[in-house]
């Protein structure tokens, strides 16, 4: 076994991915109910090392962790070896993030994307990206859109069959920006997986939720090829609120959003009436991401900067798809 390191960069959703198909055989392969069209971004996302070692371990940003971390990690480790029939050997995984962990930016994508990457390699299994994609859903499905970079579509799967994730347009492919609103440092309560299972299971919008994401995915991926900003814009807008509103009325229900998170998207509409081409989006934590022409990005971040409860800002730009290092 070899020592293997992979970068993955986060990704982050215009078309949202919310709700497994459901059956236990089905939950087990994790195998997404609706199609989701993302983003991968520049400069932020996950660093990990895999190494063969006397037992499992699991190092995040410097600290080892135990427990359910390090249970998914193992997990993930033994579905490799079971997949492509290599000897399950120990293994010791030091990841960093350069995202806040499990607080909405997305870090499980670039988490199981560096680790399917990393893992296949230090086994010495060499994947095509597609095949690689299929891997890393299995673990996280976000993660299948990370193995790409640029502008990725993860398919759904319609009667169990496995899907991948593949490349509309690559980083060069549209010239647009993201500028990413922090709203807390804190973790998130409910992690998507818990929050989209207990949506699928009790929310009286997710009927409307199944039957309505197809046009938004189908709008915004003509979009997206197009390089029509307000068509993508609008369809991402309403694939959001779409996905918020089934956790309001779930039961018990719950928002992923805080104050500062709706005033981020009264400025951004205020800012659209003002004749700036500004489009807002939210996962499941309450930061705000919103998309627009590079030379808007500057006014977009000064505006986001100075809403109540905004602590940080950053500006990102179409990234790579994931790397051996
Ligand atoms: C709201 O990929 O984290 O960010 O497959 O259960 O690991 P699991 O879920 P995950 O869900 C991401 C949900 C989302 C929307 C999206 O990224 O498409």
């Amino acid at each position: 076994m070899k020592t293997a390191t992979a970068l993955a960069n986060t990704n982050i959703a215009f078309i949202k991915y919310w709700g497994k198909l459901q059956g236990a055989a089905n939950l087990e392969r994790n195998l997404p109910a609706v199609g989701s069209l993302s983003m991968t971004l520049d400069e932020i996302g996950t660093r990990t090392t895999v190494a063969e070692a006397e037992r499992d371990g699991l190092v995040l940003n410097g600290v080892a962790l135990a427990g359910e971390p390090l249970a998914k990690v193992s997990a993930f480790v033994d579905r490799v070896c079971r997949l492509y029939s290599v000897p399950r050997r120990a293994v010791h995984v030091e990841s960093h993030n350069t995202v806040p962990t499990a607080a909405g930016l997305a870090s499980s994508a670039s988490a199981f994307a560096a680790l399917a990457l990393a893992t296949t390699r230090a086994f010495g299994i060499e994947l095509s990206p597609q095949a690689l994609s299929g891997l890393a859903r299995q673990g996280s499905a976000s993660a299948a859109r990370s193995i790409f970079g640029g502008f990725v579509e993860l398919a759904p799967s319609r009667g169990g069959e496995d899907v991948l994730a593949s490349q509309l347009l690559d980083e060069h492919g549209w010239d647009v920006r993201l500028v990413v609103a922090k709203t807390t440092e804190a973790e998130k309560e409910v992690g998507s997986r818990q929050g989209m299972q207990h949506t699928a299971e009790t929310s009286t919008y997710y009927p409307a939720w199944l039957a309505s994401w197809e046009l938004d995915f189908n709008t915004g991926k003509a979009a997206l090829l197009a390089r029509d900003l307000d068509k993508l814009g609008d369809a991402m807008e309403h694939s959001t609120l779409a996905m918020h509103a089934t956790t309001m009325v779930a039961r018990p229900p719950f928002l992923y959003w805080n104050g500062a998170t709706v005033a981020c998207i009264q400025a951004v509409w205020q800012l659209r009436r003002q004749g700036v081409r500004a489009y807002w989006t939210a996962d499941a934590g309450p930061h705000v991401k919103v998309l627009c022409p590079p030379p808007d990005a500057p006014a977009v971040e000064k505006l986001l900067a100075q809403v109540p409860g905004v602590l940080g800002t950053a500006v990102h730009r179409p990234g790579k798809g994931a790397q051996v290092l």
